[in-house]
């Protein structure tokens, strides 16, 4: 049956981790996937999930959830992305489901746009996470790109940007990064979204958002919602990918939620029906401990008290580890500019280095990465952060 089938390529990110794994050099470093670390490098477990797991343990029942999945962690979602007093969730506006993380809602949502919007493309930043190809390509929805990033300034190309906004046909759907861009960590400012968001209304686009990393860009969730803001004030009927992952630190529960603003409560309960018939054959219902954990978290005001200070204290560690290896790169007479680490945000920094001088960081310093120069962040510590800067200002120098 099989005998044709040749091997699939390494995924670029978790490939990554698959070969660091292999590796059994002592002082090797992890800055390829996107997952928060300590100052020692161990993986985190917030207070406040260790507390919602207390609280939650032995009272569990192991019950199938609804297709949509937990009722209330959705509705503390919606609450955290469009604001505990926003209009839309009074009036059930929002078509709302449990979903699989970002992966699975963005996925979920390309099944929907290819099932009633066949004849539909998405719009795709260049660069995006190397995921978002995979999740449209296999829906079936055909992708064009648009431009995002400037290669130069490593900053973001607003001019670009707006052309192609302004130059895809009226009507086009656009995934765009509500905040921490992945990979660049370049996001626009307010005043930027404020323009992209009026040329948006003029051509009827659809902005649908993927929000992975809620209050890893400035430390605060309801900060970083600022984008989705921004467009809901406008009007638009926005979709929305939200993830726990990365800021409740719940990456193997594989818990978030997907969104679609529509125009009355009938239409959300048709939407949210349709959602729940495409989720049913793909994985019949979503698993049912994260969505306890977060929906314990984020109902309890003292827990999601405790759960901001901790994502607050996530975000500061990256921030300060960006000063640090700017620092240190510039301590060692590095000719080149390396301002956009601190000017970047988010879990990552896209460095600008090549596909070959990342292969020098792992061959020869067993430090691993994605081969598009992106660095995690969150990696860094203070124990690597020198013996990174070196290898760096190593391969980098000539
Ligand atoms: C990343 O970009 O490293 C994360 O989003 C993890 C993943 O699944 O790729």
């Amino acid at each position: 049956w099989w005998r044709s089938i040749e091997p699939a390529p390494k995924d670029p990110i978790l490939g990554v981790t698959e070969a660091y794994l292999a590796d059994h050099s002592p002082g090797k470093v992890n800055v390829g996937v996107g997952a928060y670390r300590d100052d020692k490098g161990r993986p985190v477990v917030l207070d406040c999930v260790r507390e919602a797991e207390r609280r939650i343990a032995g009272s569990e029942y192991m019950e199938y959830l609804p297709i949509g999945g937990s009722i209330k962690m959705v509705e503390e979602s919606l609450k955290l992305a469009y604001g505990e007093n926003s209009e839309l969730i009074k009036d059930k506006r929002i078509a709302a489901v449990q979903a699989l993380s970002g992966t699975g809602a963005c996925r979920l949502f390309a099944a929907f746009q290819q099932r009633f919007c066949p004849d539909s493309q998405i719009y795709i930043p260049i660069p995006t996470w190397a995921n978002h190809h995979n999740i449209w390509r296999d829906a079936g929805v055909p992708m064009k790109t648009f431009r995002y990033y400037h290669p130069e300034t490593k900053g973001l190309d607003f001019v670009a940007l707006m052309d192609e906004i302004k130059s895809a046909p009226n009507g086009s759907f656009f995934l765009l990064h509500a905040c921490a861009h992945n990979p660049t960590g370049v996001d626009p400012s307010e005043e930027q979204w404020r323009e992209i968001s009026s040329q948006f209304k003029l051509k009827g686009h659809f902005p649908f958002f993927d929000m992975a990393y809620q209050g890893f860009a400035s430390g605060s969730p309801e900060q970083d919602a600022k984008a989705i803001r921004i467009f809901l004030e406008d009007g638009h009927l926005i979709g929305l990918s939200q993830s726990y992952a990365k800021n409740m630190g719940l990456y193997g529960q594989r818990v978030g939620c997907l969104s679609l603003v529509c125009e009355d409560e009938k239409q959300a309960i048709a939407v949210k029906s349709q959602l729940q018939q495409l989720a049913r054959p793909m994985y019949s219902n979503p698993p049912v401990h994260g969505a306890r954990i977060v929906s314990t978290v984020l109902g309890d005001p003292n827990l999601k008290k405790l759960w901001l200070k901790e994502v607050q204290v996530m975000a500061d560690r990256i921030i300060g580890m960006r000063a640090t290896l700017r620092e240190n790169l510039e301590k060692r007479g590095s000719p080149l500019s390396w301002q956009h680490i601190t000017n970047q945000i988010g879990m990552f920094c896209y460095s600008g280095l090549t596909p070959e001088q990342v292969d020098r960081l792992t061959n020869e310093f067993h430090i691993y990465m994605t081969r598009n120069g992106r660095i995690s962040m969150a990696g860094l510590n203070t124990g690597n952060v020198g013996y990174v800067a070196d290898a760096i200002h190593e391969v980098t120098k000539s």
